[in-house]
């Protein structure tokens, strides 16, 4: 840390920076409030995706995890894609590596899987997939899958489990999940619903399916906004990562809005993306380090899918 950048002027630091860079800074929904606060664009993983795909900015600052970053740098590979924490990682990703999918797709290729698989995964698996989701477009993106081939979905199992439900289609799942988002149980949030007896329960899909039985919508980060303005309940109980909240109070001032608990805590952190802190996108913007590189091969073969599923979200 420098020491323009421990002094209370952080945030005009960062603006200055900016600007010199001519760099756009993007922020994820579970980021923390001073990093939210002071972005071009707060949003979930498909929102980002898009904005990144769109931006003319020289540098992109990524604030959220790595492969979100690296998401970026697939699809606007001309642009410097810079990140506050490179250790900023995600349990699911973590649950499938390429060499395992790989392994798993030449064991059965006799069933000539369509490969789905969640944006939280590396760049090396995209390149094996079909098409990529994310928790926002999981449904469409099912939806479209060809119906004479099966679908393996990875690599996390309760979003899996969740699209399967909505779409009626049957599916293989990855073995993955948030670490995070598990650790919601039906008897947490039936603990905060007993206490908020007429609040309203919106629920990530990256939880189990009895903590999702429990709510009253279930959907992505971004559409949590939308159901907070539009319901009639006063009292919302919000079960996914804590820093959703201060994005969704932001926008809707006039709600109440209760973090989903654990059976340990009050409320959910991801430890990843709280990895980014004020100095060190400071610092990022400064040094222009971390950045993201990708072989152009491998980054092609990511892109095919990406690029798939953003033509299916239009
Ligand atoms: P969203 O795409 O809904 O923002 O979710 C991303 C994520 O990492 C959830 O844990
Ligand atoms: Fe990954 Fe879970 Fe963190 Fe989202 S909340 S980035 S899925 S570990």
């Amino acid at each position: 840390m420098t020491a323009t950048a421990t002094s209370t002027g952080i945030r005009e630091d960062i603006l200055r920076l900016k600007k010199e860079r001519n760099a756009v800074i993007l922020a994820h929904n579970y980021q923390i409030p001073e990093i939210q606060d002071i972005a071009d664009y707060v949003g979930d993983s498909l929102g980002l995706a898009f904005r990144a795909q769109e931006t003319d900015a020289n540098v992109i600052a990524f604030c959220g995890v790595h492969f979100m970053a690296e998401t970026a740098k697939i699809v606007n590979p001309e642009k410097t894609v810079i990140l506050p924490d490179a250790d900023a990682g995600c349990s699911l990703e973590q649950s499938c590596s390429a060499e395992d999918l790989k392994a798993f797709l030449d064991e059965n290729k006799e069933k000539n899987y369509y490969v789905i698989t969640y944006i939280n995964s590396s760049a090396a698996v995209k390149a094996l997939s079909d098409v990529i989701c994310t928790s926002g477009n999981a449904v469409k993106i099912v939806e479209a899958a060809p119906k004479d081939r099966p679908i393996l979905f990875a690599p996390d199992q309760n979003l899996g489990a969740w699209v399967s439900q909505q779409t009626g289609r049957d599916m293989d799942f990855w073995n993955g999940s948030c670490y995070i988002h598990v650790e919601f149980t039906r008897e947490s949030i039936q603990r905060i619903k007993d206490e908020y007896p007429d609040a309203a329960v919106v629920a990530h899909p990256e939880c189990t399916t009895a903590v999702r039985l429990l709510a009253d919508e279930v959907c992505s980060t971004e559409k949590m906004v939308d159901f907070c303005r539009n319901t009639d309940a006063q009292n919302i109980i919000v079960v996914t990562e804590a820093g959703m909240l201060h994005r969704i109070q932001k926008e809707v001032p006039e709600k109440n809005l209760i973090a989903g608990p654990t059976d340990r805590c009050a409320c959910a952190e991801c430890r990843f993306m709280k990895m980014n802190t004020l100095e060190k996108l400071y610092n990022c913007l400064r040094d222009l380090s971390p950045s993201v590189t990708l072989d152009q091969e491998f980054r092609e073969a990511a892109k095919k899918p990406i690029m798939r599923m953003l033509e299916l979200s239009k």
